[in-house]
């Protein structure tokens, strides 16, 4: 990563996370410019929330990015696996926000795979993107209570609202730079392990 500040944001579908960021950069919650939302599908509805911020959109990437100089690549509900050249292009340089306590229920339909296997505990993750499904490092996590009342969907919304707070701040950590990796484990600037 270089010390920019710039990030991009892909998305294929509504971008309420997206939103999030938009939001967090906008009430300076977070230290970021959106530089650009790059969307695979042409009619995902988070292009229209990046045009209503006067963000650039485009719909395909590894060159459009790095002519940008963007620094960090955040997923936000971007539907495809990425290929080698893209992770390669970004290495450690790439984040995702996942609905669930990784490494419990990657995948599709998060939400309603820990609904139904009956966890008492769900949640959000924000995690490194490696060639692994939703098996990168993690930055972040909350834990959301699976209430008896809930429904997958009463779930996913309480969940949601997890991932719009600990995704900004997930970037910010990454983006203050100073960090590490040992192993998997993200440490952020000036934590020293405790032995
Ligand atoms: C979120 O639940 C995210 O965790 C998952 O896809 C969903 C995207 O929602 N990867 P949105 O488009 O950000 O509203």
């Amino acid at each position: 990563m270089t010390g920019s500040r710039r990030i991009a944001v892909l998305i294929s579908g509504r971008g309420s996370n997206l939103q999030a960021l938009i939001d967090a950069t906008a009430e300076g919650r977070l230290d970021a410019e959106i530089a650009l939302v790059i969307s695979n599908r042409a009619d995902a509805q988070g292009l229209a929330r990046a045009r209503e911020a006067g963000i650039e959109t485009l719909t395909v990437l590894v060159h459009e990015l790095q002519s940008r100089s963007v620094s960090l690549v955040c997923l936000a509900g971007f539907m495809r696996l990425l290929g080698a050249t893209f992770l390669d292009a970004f290495p450690n340089a790439i984040l995702n926000v996942h609905p669930s306590l990784l490494p419990a229920f990657p995948g599709m339909d998060a939400q309603r795979q820990a609904w139904e296997y009956g966890t008492r505990i769900a949640g959000a993750t924000v995690h490194f993107v490696t060639g692994e499904l939703d098996g990168g490092p993690i930055v972040r996590q909350a834990a959301v209570p699976v209430l008896d009342t809930d429904s997958p969907e009463t779930l996913a919304a309480r969940i949601l609202e997890q991932e719009h707070r600990i995704y900004p701040e997930a970037v910010a950590a990454v983006l203050a730079g100073g960090w590490s990796l040992e192993g998997r484990r993200f440490r952020p600037a000036g934590r020293t392990r405790h032995r």
